[in-house]
This record gives structure tokens, sequence and C-alpha cells, in this order.
């Protein structure tokens, strides 16, 4: 299974060092802020950058271009994350500038799809989940299908950085990613591998593990303590 820590806005400098000591080679992808992906990778971890510029190199300050991420042999890049999609107001339009430019470097995109609470409510889960993936993979080469891996993350269930979100039922999930794989599958003719993110933890891990379709978790608050993380994954080679 693949397993994704996204360490988001957190760790100092010697706290990603403590930590990047602990993870010991355990195959699990790491997500450090940018600054810190030099420390995880002196050791070889897999990594993956939390954002990429819709840009190539160039006059774009504060940002951080595909060919950079490689050059520091970044492998995955994590795009269309919620808290980009709607913190920072990422448009439909960027996410796919910052796809194609990790494509060409030769990276691996997680895209990271979810509903809001408000569209679940108004059963509108299904719309809005083909809506981004149809508007991204309509503009990318059919060929580079398989170089993304879907992240479904429902708004609802990930945690606001205190509390947990709610988690949804494994049916719940096992239906979104039965309409993912079959639309991927009908339009496309590709089969693709999604992993499932939201409030993943020690608590629910042994439930979530049990899902169809889910290629591995991306685990947000529960990946900020490295045992925990092991522990998840642990389990999920059980
Ligand atoms: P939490 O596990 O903290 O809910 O975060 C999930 C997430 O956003 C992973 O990308």
């Amino acid at each position: 299974m693949i397993i994704v820590g996204n360490l988001k806005m957190n760790q100092t400098l010697e706290e990603a060092s403590i930590y990047e000591s602990k993870l010991t080679n355990s195959g699990i992808i790491i997500c450090p802020s940018f600054p810190y992906l030099p420390i995880y990778k002196q050791n070889g971890y897999e990594l993956c950058a939390q954002n990429v510029s819709e840009y190539n190199d160039g006059p774009y300050t504060g940002d951080v271009s595909a060919s950079q991420l490689k050059s520091l042999k970044v492998k995955y890049v994590l795009i269309g994350h919620s808290e980009r999609r709607h913190v920072y107001k990422e448009a439909q339009e960027s996410l796919n500038n910052k796809v194609l430019k990790s494509l060409k470097q030769g990276m691996q995109v997680v895209y990271c799809i979810g509903e809001t609470y408000e569209q679940k409510q108004n059963n509108q889960t299904f719309q809005t989940i083909e809506n981004q993936i149809l508007s991204l993979f309509n503009i990318i080469d059919n060929n580079d299908i398989n170089k993304i891996i879907i992240g479904y993350e429902p708004v609802w269930a990930i945690s606001d950085g205190i509390n947990p979100g709610a988690t949804p039922t494994n049916q719940e999930i096992d239906e979104v990613n039965k309409y993912i794989t079959e639309l991927v599958k009908e339009k496309y003719n590709q089969n693709i591998k999604i992993l499932y993110g939201g409030s993943v933890n020690l608590n629910n891990i042994e439930q979530l593990v049990k899902l169809n379709n889910n290629a591995g978790f991306l685990i947000g608050g529960a990946s900020k303590n490295v045992e925990d993380l092991l522990k998840i994954q642990e389990i999920c080679k059980q």
C-alpha cells in the first residue's frame, strides 16, 4: 500500500532532523515543507512536494518550480489539495498548469479531489468528483494518466489542525472509489490508483484498510507523530 505522510506546514529544522532519523527508510512517501526536502533527500526517502509553481523558472517570487523539485529528486507532487483549492482559491486552470509542468519533469502527481460538506448535503458528491477529474484528464495526454494518482479527500473529513474531521463510512468511500474507477476506465480506458485521505489515524485505520479499490492513504495530522505513522503503516501491511 502507498502511504503518504503530508506534514503540511509543520516542523522546525530541528524537528525535521529528529523525525527523519526515526522514519528509517520505511517506504513511506514523505511530504515535508519545501525547506526540509534536502534533509529527507540525504537518506534517500521517497519525496513528495506539497505544491509546485504553475510557471517555468523565472521572476515568480516565492514560488518553487517543477524543475527545482526535480533537481531535489522529488518524485511526487500534491496538486489540488483541499487547502490549496479552498484556502488559496487555486483555480482549476492553474492546477492543470501545475500538473502539466510536473509531468513534463517526469514527476508523478497526487491529484487531490473531494466534495465539501455542502456538496455532500446537496447530493453533489459524484458530480463534484467527476468535474474535478474531467477538468484535468481532458487536457492531459492519455498516456500520462498512469502518472496520476487520485487522492480522494472529502473536504469535511479533513482535520482542521486541532479537531479531526468526521470519518466517512467505508461504504461511502467505496461508492466514490467505484465511481472514479469506472469513470476513468470508461472515458480514458485507464486503471487509476486511488488513495484515501481525511483524518486517517490509529483509531480508524483498521476499518479503512478494508476499503475496496484503495491503493493507500494520505495522512495529515496523524503523520506529525512519526511513531503513529509507522504504526499505521504496519497495520496496512497486515
Ligand atoms: P488530516 O489527516 O489531518 O485530516 O489531513 C488529511 C490531508 O489533508 C492529507 O493530505
